[in-house]
């Protein structure tokens, strides 16, 4: 049982700042607000030498202070990320902090790590008033947003320890020109992105299959979605081989999830499934995975909280297209009804596949999945993510995702939805020559590579191949993202452990879709 109460650590309802445009100058907005315990205006590289906003002189002189002599002084560069605080002695309702921040060139991936760089040093504090952004383009005040709150971002702690130090500012005010919209997907950007976190963030002994199940429908309902949950007794009897298998070993039984995005008012068309892989705890199963690579493994179920956080997201930033989500829970477990390695599984299309080994799991639920989209949606694109293998992040290192796709132009708009979203992928071949590796003697496929194959290694790409095998032919990429869904330390939008890596780019690519 568990021995913490479920509500005590769990995603929060939205992110813990508020952020809010104004327009105007600042000193004066400063002293209207009275409450501002931090105020921070943007320098930039200009040539060799380096300015200040348009606000910053006007806030120096109501500090007295000389800005040329604090650049020359403290040496300020204005590159990306930096800050600088100047000690000012506050006059009577003024902030008693001062802060510069670079913001290098100003384009909105600086602008996302300035802002990221700033909501941190923001931390601890109440109220962050700041021109960072000011003038820039929809875009730009987005990567504002998003920054702001992403960069601050700390794990939910249950109040098991007063937090309130290293706590997110409660309330931002950006001062200047931010174009509304773009703060407004800057907010359902960076609210999304809290959610995948939080809910990667939750220990599996309270994230069992079922709670999460239980999170999709009740975020679902709350944002117009419709929400189906199988339970493992209905698993079992409509033939979800590979998710009953892989859930088999665990004292919380599996759940399969689809969510159920329908625009009104646009022309119906065939859905975009987004496939997530959803495993609470992997210790590898029977194939057990060493002590040290276990510990992270609540974190596995990052693909479905992706998608969980796309889906809700939806209809806030008004997709034209409709989208299911598809999430198949388990915890790859080792009791005594565990799958074992030499197994034959049937799988939600009829395939069958020998386990060889128990810790490529992902590939087994996702097949079942990928399985139930090609029988019942008809999909006009399938897109799933997962943290699908070690060897992904192997290649790629820990800011990358392994894009694999059956077509360029699929390949080309998710690239250019990473870059844009400041989660970048790097697209990896589907390599034909590879897919012999997953013959085998006794069913349709393996689940990995045989010994003495002729290839080995490229275990990405054998991953992405066995998917493929799912997918009928259908218009497919597939996400590994092993490597950046979390992170071992804070580095600007990226905080330490879950980062909800994919979350951004998905609703960017579903957001361009006409
Ligand atoms: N969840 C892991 C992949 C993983 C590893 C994610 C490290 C994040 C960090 C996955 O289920 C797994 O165990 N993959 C195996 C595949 C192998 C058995 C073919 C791996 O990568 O070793
Ligand atoms: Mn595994
Ligand atoms: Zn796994």
């Amino acid at each position: 049982m568990v021995a913490v109460a479920p509500d005590a650590v769990g995603p929060r309802v939205g992110p813990q700042t508020s952020v809010a445009g104004r327009s105007g100058s600042l000193v004066p907005v400063l002293r209207e607000t009275g409450d501002a315990d931090l105020v921070a205006v943007s320098v930039r590289k200009a040539g060799k030498s380096v300015v200040a906003d348009r606000h910053g002189d006007q806030v120096a002189a109501a500090y007295g202070v000389d800005l040329a002599a604090v650049f020359e002084a403290e040496r300020v560069r204005g590159g990306v990320g930096e800050i600088v605080r100047v000690p000012v002695l506050a006059p009577v309702g003024l902030p008693r902090r001062f802060l510069l921040v670079g913001i290098g060139d100003g384009t909105p991936k600086d602008l996302r790590r300035a802002a990221a760089a700033l909501g941190r040093s923001a931390r601890g504090r109440h109220h962050l008033v700041t021109t960072l952004g000011d003038s820039s383009s929809a875009d730009g005040a987005r990567a504002v947003v998003e920054g702001l709150i992403l960069g601050a971002y700390t794990p939910p702690s249950a109040g098991l320890k007063s937090r309130a130090e290293s706590s997110p500012a409660a309330q931002v005010t950006l001062v200047g020109n931010h174009p509304e919209s773009g703060l407004d997907r800057g907010r359902a950007h960076a609210r999304a992105t809290v959610l995948a976190r939080d809910l990667a963030e939750t220990p599996a002994n309270l994230k069992s299959p079922a709670w999460l199940a239980a999170q999709a429908a009740e975020l679902g309902a709350a944002a117009g979605l419709e929400v189906r949950i199988w339970t493992e007794a209905q698993l079992i009897e409509e033939g979800f081989g590979g998710l009953v298998a892989v859930g088999s070993g665990s004292a919380t039984p599996p759940r399969f999830v689809r969510i159920d995005y329908r625009p009104e008012g646009v022309r119906a068309r065939r859905p975009i499934v987004l496939v997530g892989k959803g495993i609470t705890f992997d210790t590898g199963g029977i194939s057990i995975k060493p002590r040290t690579s276990m510990v992270t493994m609540k974190t596995d179920m990052s693909g479905a909280a992706a998608v969980l956080a796309t889906l809700l997201a939806c209809p806030e930033v008004g997709v034209r297209r409709p989208v299911t989500g598809l999430l198949p829970l388990a915890e790859n477990a080792f009791g005594g009804d565990a799958y074992r390695p030499s197994d034959v599984i049937t799988t939600y299309g009829g395939q069958t596949v020998e386990v060889l080994n128990t810790d490529a799991e992902g590939r087994m639920v996702l097949a079942d999945a990928l399985g139930y989209a090609v029988r019942h949606l008809d999909p006009e694109t399938i897109v799933d993510i997962a943290t699908l293998t070690g060897a992904a992040s192997v290649g790629l290192g820990k800011r990358h995702g392994a894009l694999f796709a059956t077509e360029d132009r699929l390949a080309t708009a998710l690239t250019q939805a990473g870059a844009d979203s400041g989660e970048q992928l790097w697209r990896m071949p589907l390599v034909e020559d590879y897919r012999p590796v997953l013959d085998s003697a006794v069913a349709d496929l393996r689940n990995v590579t045989g010994r003495g194959a002729v290839t080995s290694g490229g275990g990405s790409i054998v991953a992405a191949l066995f998917l493929r095998e799912f997918t009928a032919g259908r218009r497919w990429a597939h996400l590994d993202i092993a490597g950046p869904a979390r992170s071992e330390r804070e580095e600007y939008e990226v905080t330490k452990g879950a980062t909800g890596f994919g979350t951004r780019l998905l609703i960017r690519w579903l957001e361009s879709l006409r």
